[in-house]
C-alpha cells in the first residue's frame, strides 16, 4: 500500500515566529568547549520558565538583559564592572555560548547567566518593570525591504520592552546599518514610553565609556557605528 503523505502538518505554536537571524549550530566545539557546556553551561543556564531574580545571588540588585551577545567580550565586561547587577544573556549560536563559556571559565563571574536560544523567550517571560537595563547590539540587519519584519526592533517589540524595564531604565542599542539606524529611531522616537538620552547631535556616533567594543564591531563593521541610549519614561502603563 502507499503511504499517503498528510495535506497539511498541525499548526506549531513557534511556526508563524519570526526567524531568527542567524545559525544555533557552528564548526564542531572542541574537547574543552563540549565539556564546559556539560559543567559550566550546567551551572549558569538561565531558565526563562523560573523566577528571573531567584536565579542569582541575593546580592543583585537589578537584572540586566543582553540579546545576541554574540561571543560574550561586552556581557562579561558589564557583569565584571557592575558586580551587584545579574546579567542575563541570550544567543543561541552555540559557538558563541562556548566562547562566553571559555571567558567565563577563565574569569568566573558568578553575576552571569546564560540563555541558549531565542532572546524573545526571556522577554515573553519577564515580569513588568523587572529589568534595569537592555542591550541590543548590532543585530540582525535584514536588509531587504521585505524581510524588515523580521528585525528585532518592531514596535511589538517595544511595547514589550517597555513593558519589562524599569521607568529610569535605559535601552542601548548600536548598528553599523545604513537602513537599520532610520528604522530602529523612526520607532524609538515615535515610542511614547521611549525617550533619547543624546544631549547633542554628535552623541550617539561616539562609545560611551561604558560601553565596550563587540567582537562584531572589530572584525565585521561596515560602516561607523551609531551607539543610541533611549530612557524607559516614567509613564505609568494603563
Ligand atoms: C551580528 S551578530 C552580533 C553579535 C554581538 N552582539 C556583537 O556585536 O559581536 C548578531 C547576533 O544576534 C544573535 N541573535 C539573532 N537573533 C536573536 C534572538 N532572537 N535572540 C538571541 N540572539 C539572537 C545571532 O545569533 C548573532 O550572534
Amino acid at each position: 500500500m502507499l503511504f499517503k503523505a498528510p495535506m497539511s502538518e498541525p499548526a506549531h505554536p513557534d511556526r508563524h515566529r519570526q526567524k531568527l537571524y542567524g545559525r544555533r549550530k557552528g564548526p564542531k566545539q572542541s574537547p574543552r568547549q563540549a565539556g564546559l557546556r556539560r559543567t559550566l553551561l550546567a551551572e549558569l543556564a538561565f531558565d526563562p520558565a523560573k523566577d528571573a531574580r531567584s536565579q542569582f545571588s541575593n546580592d543583585v540588585r537589578e537584572l540586566w538583559l543582553e540579546i545576541g551577545f554574540g561571543a560574550g567580550e561586552h556581557l562579561a565586561w558589564q557583569a565584571e564592572h557592575h558586580s551587584d547587577i545579574g546579567l542575563i544573556g541570550a544567543e543561541p549560536y552555540e559557538m558563541g555560548v562556548a566562547k562566553l563559556l571559555t571567558k567565563l571559565h577563565e574569569k568566573p563571574l558568578n553575576n552571569v547567566r546564560i540563555y541558549e536560544g531565542d532572546g524573545r523567550d526571556i522577554i515573553a517571560a519577564l515580569p513588568d518593570a523587572s529589568l534595569g537595563r537592555f542591550f541590543l547590539l548590532f543585530p540582525d540587519p535584514w536588509p531587504k525591504t521585505r524581510h524588515h519584519k523580521r528585525r528585532f526592533l518592531q514596535i511589538a517589540m517595544l511595547d514589550e520592552l517597555a513593558r519589562v524595564l524599569k521607568p529610569g531604565a535605559e535601552l542601548r542599542f548600536a548598528t553599523d546599518d545604513k537602513s537599520y539606524l532610520p528604522y530602529a529611531l523612526e520607532r524609538l522616537l515615535f515610542h511614547p514610553e521611549f525617550e533619547w538620552l543624546a544631549q547633542g547631535p554628535q552623541d550617539w556616533l561616539s562609545r560611551p565609556a561604558d560601553w565596550p567594543p563587540t567582537r562584531y564591531e572589530t572584525k565585521a563593521i561596515k560602516g561607523p557605528p551609531a551607539f543610541l541610549r533611549f530612557r524607559r519614561t516614567d509613564k505609568v502603563r494603563p
